[in-house]
């Protein structure tokens, strides 16, 4: 396995539509596995492959909300290769949203609370299932990723430039630094 860097905005191609997987195949897997890895390292929950530069219909998500006797995450990876929305609930949830690719901005996006997703896991098995709580949000979230969509687009303008403004500043400062 290995970490692969990880696309920021601006950077043009995180605005790419990713296209639909063909086959889940060995290269496909050594791509999750990577994806996987490189999410771990972050840290981060969620991870599209268009933000390692691959525009591929694939996301890898571990919650990791659970924690063993000394505290440390307990894994469960999940993969989703050609995920499709086919129902969202009318309720929405709000969630301070964060982004790999916006590091260390966080901003509350609303979404469907619920919503049932049909996907290929990593071995090309389909499911269908309805998600809730966290997964709802974030499978949304890197949802929005194989559309080009950032969490940010979900924000006014104001806030939005405001964000964006402030990640600049926090990059000057660490080149200065
Ligand atoms: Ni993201």
């Amino acid at each position: 396995m290995a970490i692969l860097p990880i696309i920021e905005t601006p950077d043009p191609r995180l605005r790419t539509i990713s296209t639909p997987v063909e086959a889940v195949d060995d290269d496909l897997r050594r791509l999750m596995d990577d994806m996987l890895e490189t999410m771990y390292a972050a840290p981060g929950i969620g991870l599209a492959a268009i933000q390692v530069g691959v525009p591929k219909r694939v996301l890898v998500i571990d919650l990791q909300e659970e924690e063993d006797e000394e505290g440390k995450p307990i894994k469960n990876p999940r993969y989703f290769v050609n995920p499709e929305i086919v129902w969202e609930s009318e309720d929405a949830s709000t969630y301070n949203e964060g982004c790999l690719s916006v590091p260390e901005m966080y901003a509350e996006v609303d979404r469907p609370k619920s919503v049932t997703v049909k996907w290929l896991d990593y071995d090309g098995k389909s499911h269908e299932e309805t998600l809730d709580g966290l997964l709802a949000t974030c499978i949304q979230h890197e949802m929005d990723h194989l559309e080009g969509i950032l969490f940010v687009d979900h924000l006014s303008r104001l806030k939005r430039d405001m964000l964006l403004k402030k990640l600049e500043k926090l990059r000057r400062q660490k080149r200065a630094a």
